[in-house]
């Protein structure tokens, strides 16, 4: 964790959100500073992907607020959420798949640039390995691939923040260890470093990548700290083995 105040940040403060009358957040606060990979876990439904869709202003929270540095962006419209520097992707995956993957990512960069589009695209392109199959339509390429390229079509937005909604799911495992090296990447990278909140399942990788750890559990935050604190937590070793009897790496 960075010792000194980050430059940007979200800050998500007493959120609370329902549908329906079922709670689905309740009070949530969080903070994800610049630099710094926080994961998203708990078991399913609890949360989680509400989060990030109230953050990104796909929805609005019932109350709370959520800012970026010093804006208060509570239930802004998401593309306006996005040029102020909040990027993110999907639980499922949403790309243009009939485009091809250059067009893609140049959708990304469009939202925030008018010159030089060409000369970013090219340069996400690479930096992602995605070069070879720049002319490919986004739909036919492996799974993996398109992974990858939603992370690289996020960060055309040049980011402060990105959010990664299960970037891991429905990848094997080299397919899962090529993303892990991919996110990591991004957090030291000098042109497209950015904050991080990454949600997974796959309780691993999240272990190995995350800097810090935020456990929501029936809507609530039920425990936070850096991966070794929140293993060895025992609302989280409960709401775990409650939820889907799985043990924790
Ligand atoms: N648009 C919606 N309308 C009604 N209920 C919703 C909506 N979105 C989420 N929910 C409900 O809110 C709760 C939290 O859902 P959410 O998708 O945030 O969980 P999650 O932690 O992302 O779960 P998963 O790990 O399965 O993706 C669930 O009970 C879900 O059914
Ligand atoms: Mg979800």
């Amino acid at each position: 964790m960075a010792d000194s105040p980050a430059l940007s940040d979200v800050r998500v403060i007493n959120i609370s959100k329902s549908f329906s009358g079922l709670q689905a957040l309740s009070k949530v606060s969080l903070t994800v500073p610049t630099g710094i990979i926080w994961g998203l876990i708990g078991p399913n439904g609890s949360g989680k992907t509400t989060l990030l869709n109230v953050i990104s202003g796909v929805l609005p929270p019932d109350s709370g607020e959520v800012w970026l540095s010093d804006t208060n962006i509570t239930a802004l419209a998401s593309d306006r959420i996005a040029r102020l520097g909040i990027a993110r992707t999907f639980q499922t995956i949403r790309l243009f798949k009939r485009l091809t993957v250059s067009e893609n990512v140049e959708a990304g960069v469009m939202t925030v640039e008018r010159g030089a589009i060409d000369h970013r695209v090219a340069d996400l392109l690479e930096r992602f390995g995605l070069t070879e199959w720049a002319s490919t339509p986004a739909g036919s390429l492996p799974y993996g691939i398109q992974r990858r390229l939603e992370i690289a079509r996020a960060l055309g937005t040049r980011p402060k923040i990105l959010l990664l909604d299960e970037p891991a799911a429905g990848l094997n495992e080299s397919e899962s260890e090529d993303l892990l090296s991919v996110i990591q990447g991004v957090r030291s990278d000098k042109e497209y470093g950015c904050g991080m909140l990454v949600i997974d399942h796959d309780l691993r990788l999240i272990m190995r990548l995350c800097d810090q750890i935020h456990v929501l559990n029936e809507g609530r935050t039920i425990a936070e700290g850096t991966p070794q604190e929140v293993r060895n937590h025992p609302a989280v070793i409960e709401a775990y083995l409650g939820h889907q009897n799985q043990a924790l790496p």
